[in-house]
Protein backbone atom coordinates (compact mmCIF):
# COMPACT_ATOMS: atom_id res chain seq x y z
CA UNK A 1 0.00 0.00 0.00
CA UNK A 2 1.01 3.53 -0.91
CA UNK A 3 1.74 5.60 1.67
CA UNK A 4 -0.63 8.50 2.23
CA UNK A 5 1.30 11.98 2.32
CA UNK A 6 -0.75 15.35 3.78
CA UNK A 7 1.40 18.65 3.12
CA UNK A 8 0.91 21.57 4.99
CA UNK A 9 1.71 25.18 3.62
CA UNK A 10 1.47 28.34 4.21
CA UNK A 11 2.49 30.41 1.31
CA UNK A 12 3.19 29.82 -2.77
CA UNK A 13 4.08 26.22 -1.87
CA UNK A 14 7.39 25.63 -4.31
CA UNK A 15 8.50 22.28 -2.18
CA UNK A 16 4.72 21.25 -2.18
CA UNK A 17 4.87 21.34 -5.94
CA UNK A 18 8.05 19.32 -5.71
CA UNK A 19 6.72 17.08 -3.18
CA UNK A 20 3.57 16.71 -5.45
CA UNK A 21 5.69 16.27 -8.66
CA UNK A 22 8.05 13.57 -7.29
CA UNK A 23 4.94 11.03 -5.69
CA UNK A 24 2.86 11.29 -8.50
CA UNK A 25 5.32 10.95 -11.14
CA UNK A 26 6.17 7.36 -9.28
CA UNK A 27 9.27 8.73 -7.80
CA UNK A 28 8.64 8.30 -4.22
CA UNK A 29 6.04 5.42 -3.56
CA UNK A 30 3.86 7.32 -2.06
CA UNK A 31 0.33 9.15 -2.53
CA UNK A 32 -0.36 12.83 -1.91
CA UNK A 33 -3.74 12.97 -0.29
CA UNK A 34 -4.22 16.38 1.08
CA UNK A 35 -2.62 20.27 0.77
CA UNK A 36 -3.66 21.77 3.64
CA UNK A 37 -2.90 25.76 4.24
CA UNK A 38 -3.66 27.68 7.20
CA UNK A 39 -3.53 31.02 5.37
CA UNK A 40 -6.58 31.16 2.47
CA UNK A 41 -4.76 33.38 0.02
CA UNK A 42 -1.72 30.81 -0.21
CA UNK A 43 -1.08 30.22 -3.67
CA UNK A 44 0.01 26.87 -3.27
CA UNK A 45 -3.93 25.84 -3.09
CA UNK A 46 -4.57 26.50 -6.68
CA UNK A 47 -1.39 24.48 -7.49
CA UNK A 48 -2.52 21.73 -5.73
CA UNK A 49 -5.91 22.02 -7.24
CA UNK A 50 -4.24 21.76 -10.51
CA UNK A 51 -2.74 18.60 -9.58
CA UNK A 52 -5.61 17.07 -8.57
CA UNK A 53 -4.65 17.19 -4.84
CA UNK A 54 -7.42 17.52 -2.27
CA UNK A 55 -7.12 20.98 -0.33
CA UNK A 56 -8.36 22.58 3.00
CA UNK A 57 -7.46 26.11 4.74
CA UNK A 58 -7.82 26.24 8.71
CA UNK A 59 -7.49 29.66 9.20
CA UNK A 60 -5.65 30.23 12.29
CA UNK A 61 -6.98 33.85 12.59
CA UNK A 62 -10.27 32.81 13.58
CA UNK A 63 -8.96 31.27 16.28
CA UNK A 64 -7.70 34.54 17.91
CA UNK A 65 -4.95 33.36 19.27
CA UNK A 66 -6.12 30.33 20.69
CA UNK A 67 -3.41 27.72 19.59
CA UNK A 68 -4.88 24.21 21.04
CA UNK A 69 -8.55 25.51 19.52
CA UNK A 70 -6.52 25.63 16.10
CA UNK A 71 -4.74 22.66 15.80
CA UNK A 72 -7.76 20.63 17.43
CA UNK A 73 -9.29 21.81 13.93
CA UNK A 74 -5.95 21.18 11.98
CA UNK A 75 -5.78 17.63 13.51
CA UNK A 76 -9.62 16.70 12.80
CA UNK A 77 -9.10 18.50 9.36
CA UNK A 78 -6.31 16.04 8.31
CA UNK A 79 -7.19 12.92 9.63
CA UNK A 80 -10.10 12.54 7.51
CA UNK A 81 -7.64 12.01 5.15
CA UNK A 82 -6.60 9.40 6.83
CA UNK A 83 -2.15 10.15 6.19
CA UNK A 84 0.64 8.30 7.26
CA UNK A 85 2.93 11.16 7.37
CA UNK A 86 2.93 14.51 7.61
CA UNK A 87 5.58 17.41 5.22
CA UNK A 88 5.58 20.43 6.70
CA UNK A 89 6.41 22.61 3.80
CA UNK A 90 6.85 26.25 4.02
CA UNK A 91 4.12 25.74 7.24
CA UNK A 92 4.75 29.30 8.85
CA UNK A 93 2.62 28.30 12.40
CA UNK A 94 4.71 27.18 15.42
CA UNK A 95 3.26 24.09 16.82
CA UNK A 96 2.45 23.03 20.36
CA UNK A 97 4.40 19.74 21.77
CA UNK A 98 0.33 18.29 22.14
CA UNK A 99 -0.10 18.79 18.53
CA UNK A 100 3.70 17.32 17.67
CA UNK A 101 2.94 14.03 20.04
CA UNK A 102 0.14 13.43 17.95
CA UNK A 103 2.54 12.78 14.54
CA UNK A 104 5.49 11.36 16.64
CA UNK A 105 8.12 10.25 14.13
CA UNK A 106 5.94 10.95 11.02
CA UNK A 107 6.07 14.70 10.55
CA UNK A 108 8.67 15.78 8.46
CA UNK A 109 10.14 19.79 7.97
CA UNK A 110 12.27 21.39 5.54
CA UNK A 111 14.30 24.21 6.89
CA UNK A 112 16.23 27.19 4.80
CA UNK A 113 19.66 26.76 7.17
CA UNK A 114 22.40 24.26 7.83
CA UNK A 115 20.14 23.63 10.70
CA UNK A 116 21.94 23.21 13.76
CA UNK A 117 22.57 26.71 12.44
CA UNK A 118 19.49 29.63 12.27
CA UNK A 119 16.22 27.95 13.50
CA UNK A 120 13.41 30.53 13.27
CA UNK A 121 13.41 33.21 10.63
CA UNK A 122 15.72 35.16 8.48
CA UNK A 123 18.12 32.36 8.14
CA UNK A 124 19.62 33.75 5.11
CA UNK A 125 20.60 37.17 6.55
CA UNK A 126 21.80 35.70 9.25
CA UNK A 127 24.14 33.58 7.49
CA UNK A 128 25.81 36.42 5.47
CA UNK A 129 26.27 38.71 8.89
CA UNK A 130 28.13 36.01 10.16
CA UNK A 131 30.10 36.06 7.20
CA UNK A 132 29.35 32.44 6.45
CA UNK A 133 31.14 30.83 3.85
CA UNK A 134 27.69 28.45 3.32
CA UNK A 135 24.25 28.08 3.94
CA UNK A 136 21.96 25.78 2.59
CA UNK A 137 18.49 23.51 4.15
CA UNK A 138 18.04 20.60 5.98
CA UNK A 139 14.82 18.36 6.08
CA UNK A 140 14.49 17.04 9.70
CA UNK A 141 11.96 15.11 11.93
CA UNK A 142 9.76 17.57 13.74
CA UNK A 143 10.19 17.17 17.31
CA UNK A 144 8.34 19.68 19.70
CA UNK A 145 11.60 22.29 20.14
CA UNK A 146 11.76 24.26 16.96
CA UNK A 147 13.60 23.57 13.82
CA UNK A 148 15.57 20.77 16.03
CA UNK A 149 14.60 16.88 15.35
CA UNK A 150 16.68 14.53 14.37
CA UNK A 151 18.14 15.50 10.44
CA UNK A 152 17.33 13.46 7.48
CA UNK A 153 19.20 15.56 4.62
CA UNK A 154 21.23 18.48 3.85
CA UNK A 155 22.19 20.56 0.87
CA UNK A 156 25.31 23.03 0.94
CA UNK A 157 25.12 26.14 -0.98
CA UNK A 158 27.83 28.71 -1.45
CA UNK A 159 27.56 32.51 -0.29
CA UNK A 160 29.01 34.14 -2.77
CA UNK A 161 30.59 37.99 -2.54
CA UNK A 162 27.72 40.35 -2.98
CA UNK A 163 24.57 37.47 -1.83
CA UNK A 164 21.59 39.35 -0.57
CA UNK A 165 19.30 37.49 1.91
CA UNK A 166 17.20 37.17 -1.48
CA UNK A 167 19.47 35.98 -4.03
CA UNK A 168 20.82 33.46 -1.37
CA UNK A 169 17.03 32.15 -0.78
CA UNK A 170 16.54 31.45 -4.54
CA UNK A 171 19.98 29.26 -4.58
CA UNK A 172 18.85 27.69 -1.34
CA UNK A 173 15.18 27.08 -2.75
CA UNK A 174 16.49 25.39 -5.94
CA UNK A 175 18.28 23.09 -3.62
CA UNK A 176 15.14 22.54 -1.49
CA UNK A 177 13.19 21.53 -4.40
CA UNK A 178 16.02 18.79 -4.82
CA UNK A 179 16.37 17.84 -0.83
CA UNK A 180 12.44 17.45 0.45
CA UNK A 181 11.92 15.07 -2.48
CA UNK A 182 14.67 12.86 -2.09
CA UNK A 183 14.25 13.06 1.79
CA UNK A 184 10.88 11.89 1.53
CA UNK A 185 11.73 9.33 -0.74
CA UNK A 186 14.08 7.68 1.50
CA UNK A 187 12.14 8.05 4.77
CA UNK A 188 8.91 6.20 2.96
CA UNK A 189 11.29 3.14 2.11
CA UNK A 190 12.25 2.74 4.94
CA UNK A 191 8.75 3.44 7.20
C1 LIG B 1 11.09 27.66 2.01
O1 LIG B 1 12.31 28.34 1.94
C2 LIG B 1 11.05 26.82 3.24
O2 LIG B 1 12.25 26.23 3.56
C3 LIG B 1 10.70 27.87 4.26
O3 LIG B 1 9.74 28.69 3.64
C4 LIG B 1 9.94 28.64 2.24
C5 LIG B 1 8.65 28.18 1.63
O4 LIG B 1 8.65 28.27 0.25
N1 LIG B 1 10.28 27.30 5.51
P1 LIG B 1 7.51 27.55 -0.60
O5 LIG B 1 6.17 27.97 -0.02
O6 LIG B 1 7.73 26.07 -0.51
O7 LIG B 1 7.69 28.08 -1.99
Amino acid sequence: MKKRVAILISGGGSNMVSLVDAMQSGKIDAKPVLVLSNNADAGGIAKARDKGVATEVVDHRLYNGDRVAFEIALHNTITKYNPDILCLAGFMRVLTAGFIKKWEGKMLNIHPSLLPKYTGLHTHQRAIDASDSKAGCSVHIVTAKLDDGPLLRQAEVPILTGDTAETLAARVLIEEHKLYPAALEAFVDKY
